[in-house]
């Protein structure tokens, strides 16, 4: 114990933009003003639909709210300290304690700024602002900036969701005659699908159109040698070990959470897997876990969530809408369910949210495993550190273990642990942006009693 208690304590420092050219400063520097000119440019194009909503008052709360914003993408190009928020939500003095802490971290000499501090600090607080600039101008605060990018990112997928969907039902009408071991292969190949879904994310490509058009499942064995960690046994046997003898002598499976990352096709791969535990008798129940507020572009909030059962629902397509009639009487029934917490948008590492997020963390500790999807999800299940890439992935979520987890993530940013000896070296070598194109991905799991 004491010597896990001193493992603990070794951490490496955060990324962060100080380090000129890392991807970190390259994307405070670059990406992170791209995407506040498109919010501007949004919200701008939007002035006519706030004038016909609201009148003079709307086209108001729209000059005020892009003056908000270019204010604040020039804080960030002059690297400006960073400011307590002032809009008293929720969140507020949690965000603003959370900058206290990084100053005493600092020392007092240089204030918290934007290439000073850490990367993830700084890009959940650029998402964060551009919220309270909204929700500082009504009657425009409820306007989803990122809204427009997120529904075309699910039509451009149509025919690649129209796929998946068939593909569902397919094994949904003969799953009766599943083997066990095919009953396997069908799970091993949709936790496939919802990882490759985690390249289609909106912030990588700084807003623009990154939808999937091929279809997924003929793609997984070309895809198969770029997964560089694959654990997904680990992850069947959570999911089967879970399951309990019931009453009437029928076993029932455990409840599955899944932490979301991106709208668009990545939430419909989520939602047909999630189709899958259940109707394969797998999980008895699914949670989703979204975000509060739009966040890093194209994160799902309730409205995507609601919104893509109903689209489906409504496809011209048989078996995309069957599917959205199975998804929408799931939630009707509480099989299903979405849930949000402001801590899910906080900057905080995993590692802090038993203390920092109790309530949440003692809800996360009713699952039999817990699904992280993507890239963010990853950074904080890591904390975001210059960590070694053979730093077991148990030891990099320092004590976060609320349950039986695994993280489904397409490499989008400089941090990876895990690795076999030489494999990182290797790829360094080979291609020297592996970590960052979305070309790689890693399937890792960890549970609660294999802590190093
Ligand atoms: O802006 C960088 C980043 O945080 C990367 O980590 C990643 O490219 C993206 O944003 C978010 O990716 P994801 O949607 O997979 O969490
Ligand atoms: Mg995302």
């Amino acid at each position: 114990m004491a010597a896990n208690q001193a493992l603990r304590q070794l951490v490496p420092p955060s990324l962060s933009a100080k380090v000129e050219g890392s991807f970190a400063y390259l994307t405070v520097r670059d990406r992170l003003p791209t995407i506040l000119t498109r919010v501007i440019d949004t919200i701008h194009r939007n002035k006519n639909k706030f004038f016909e909503e609201f009148g003079e008052e709307g086209v108001q709360a729209e000059k005020r709210t892009i003056g908000f914003l270019s204010k604040l993408r020039n804080e960030l190009l002059t690297d400006k300290p960073v400011l307590v928020l002032c809009d008293g939500l929720e969140d507020t003095d949690s965000w603003n304690q959370y900058l206290q802490r990084q100053q005493r971290l600092l020392g007092e000499r240089d204030p918290v700024s934007w290439f000073k501090s850490p990367w993830l600090y700084i890009e959940c607080y650029m998402y964060r602002r551009i919220q309270e600039a909204i929700w500082l101008n009504p009657p425009i605060s409820d306007f989803d900036v990122f809204n427009e990018s997120k529904t075309q990112s699910f039509f451009e997928s149509q025919q690649a969701v129209i796929s998946l969907c068939t593909y569902l039902q397919g094994f949904n009408r003969n799953m009766d005659d599943l083997s066990e071991t095919q009953l396997m292969e069908q799970f091993h190949k949709l936790l496939q699908v919802s990882l490759w879904g985690n390249r289609c994310d909106l912030s990588i490509s700084a807003g623009m159109e990154n939808s999937q058009k091929a279809s997924p499942i003929d793609s997984l064995s070309d895809l198969k040698s770029f997964i560089l960690v694959d654990d997904s046994n680990m992850v069947w046997s959570a999911l089967t070990s879970a399951q309990r003898p019931g009453e009437d002598g029928k076993t029932t499976p455990g409840r599955v959470d899944i932490v979301l990352d991106n709208a668009g096709f990545e939430l419909v791969t989520d939602l047909v897997l999630a189709n899958f535990l259940v109707s394969a008798g797998l999980a008895r129940e699914v949670r989703f876990h979204g975000k509060s507020i739009p966040w890093f572009v194209s994160d799902v909030t309730a409205h995507d969530f609601q919104w893509t059962i109903r689209q489906t629902l409504a496809a011209n397509h048989k078996w995309m809408s069957k599917s959205g009639v199975q998804w929408q009487s799931y939630v009707r029934d509480g099989v299903w369910s979405y849930h949000d917490h402001p801590f899910w948008t906080m900057p905080h590492e995993y590692c802090d949210m038993a203390g920092d997020a109790p309530d949440l963390y003692a809800t996360l500790q009713g699952a039999d495993l817990i699904l992280f999807k993507g890239d963010l999800n990853y950074r904080k299940l890591t904390g975001d550190r210059e960590w070694d890439h053979m730093v077991p992935f148990d030891r990099a979520l320092r004590g976060f273990g609320p349950a039986p987890l695994c993280s489904l993530r397409t490499l989008k940013a400089n941090i990876q642990v895990g690795l076999q000896p030489g494999q990182g070296e290797n790829l360094n070598t080979q291609e020297p942006s592996w970590m960052t194109s979305g070309k790689y991905a890693v399937v890792q799991f960890s549970s609660p009693h294999r802590e190093q």
